[in-house]
């Protein structure tokens, strides 16, 4: 079904976070379109299906038409030293609004997937583009499995929607309204102080203390999940000491 764009402005309670609205049945990548287009502050951009939706390390997103969400915010004048941080307050953000509208309590995969028994239902796509010393335009992609079913032979293992959890069919239009009403209410909060978020981030971050690897510039490390510092870096405890990754794809190899 088509994403009904007047029954989110109804949905959402917190009007004056949003400047604008737009939507599109097709699109190459909200995030694509956002990135190339000027004052983007407060934007928000909806497709009911993306033609080259992109991933994190410039992976493909792939997602049916009209059954998911993949939308993208911009965000101008965003103070630099923050960027790294918005990793605690995203999917908190979307946390938050499952656990509201679903009772469920996904879990965080660092850096920023958001899990459901284990499986991945929410990805997380932050672009920047530096303006100065100080700020930088923000796009933030956001690809949510709502009421897709069926996936791709190569993803289905580790890939669920809302839907397969929960048997019942997904409003697209209330739990993007949520998560819109969620993130107004945090992000003032936020940008004054980032420390709630980090803690909640890491309490509800999978894999912590665990065996794993994970694969950084095409090379895999292997060692112990012993923290996320205050950056938003993973720290691996291995045998010849601890590295600091700054991003990449982890496994956990022992529950
Ligand atoms: C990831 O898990 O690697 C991040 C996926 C982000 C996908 C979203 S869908 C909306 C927005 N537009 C894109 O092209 N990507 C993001």
């Amino acid at each position: 079904m088509k994403f009904d764009i007047a029954k989110l402005r109804k949905y959402i309670e917190h009007k004056n976070f949003l400047k604008r609205i737009e939507y599109f049945e097709e699109i190459d990548s909200t995030n694509t379109y956002l990135k190339n287009s000027n004052e983007i502050d407060r934007r928000l951009v909806i497709a009911d299906f993306q033609t080259s939706g992109r991933g994190r390390f410039n992976r493909k997103w792939i997602s049916n038409k009209g059954e998911n969400l993949t939308f993208s915010l911009g965000i101008e004048k965003f103070e630099i030293g923050l960027i790294t941080k918005l990793v605690f307050l995203i999917p908190t953000v979307i946390h938050n609004s499952i656990k509201e509208l679903y009772d469920l309590e996904p879990e965080f995969k660092w850096p920023n997937d958001l899990l459901l028994d284990k499986k991945k239902f929410c990805g997380i796509l932050i672009e920047n583009i530096i303006d100065n010393q100080k700020s930088a335009k923000l796009v933030l992609g956001i690809g949510i499995n709502c009421n897709q079913l069926d996936f791709p032979d190569e993803i289905s293992y580790r890939t669920t929607s809302l839907k397969k959890i929960l048997n019942n069919e997904i409003n697209r239009e209330k739990l993007l309204a949520k998560i819109i009403d969620n993130l107004s209410i945090h992000w003032e909060q936020f940008l004054r102080d980032q420390m709630q978020y980090y803690y909640f981030y890491k309490s509800k971050c999978f894999s912590i203390g665990k065996l794993i690897s994970i694969l950084f510039n095409e090379k895999i490390f292997t060692g112990i999940f012993k923290d996320v510092n205050e950056n938003g870096e993973l720290i691996l405890q291995t045998n010849s000491g601890e590295l600091i990754f700054n991003s990449g794809e982890i496994t956990t190899i022992k529950e």
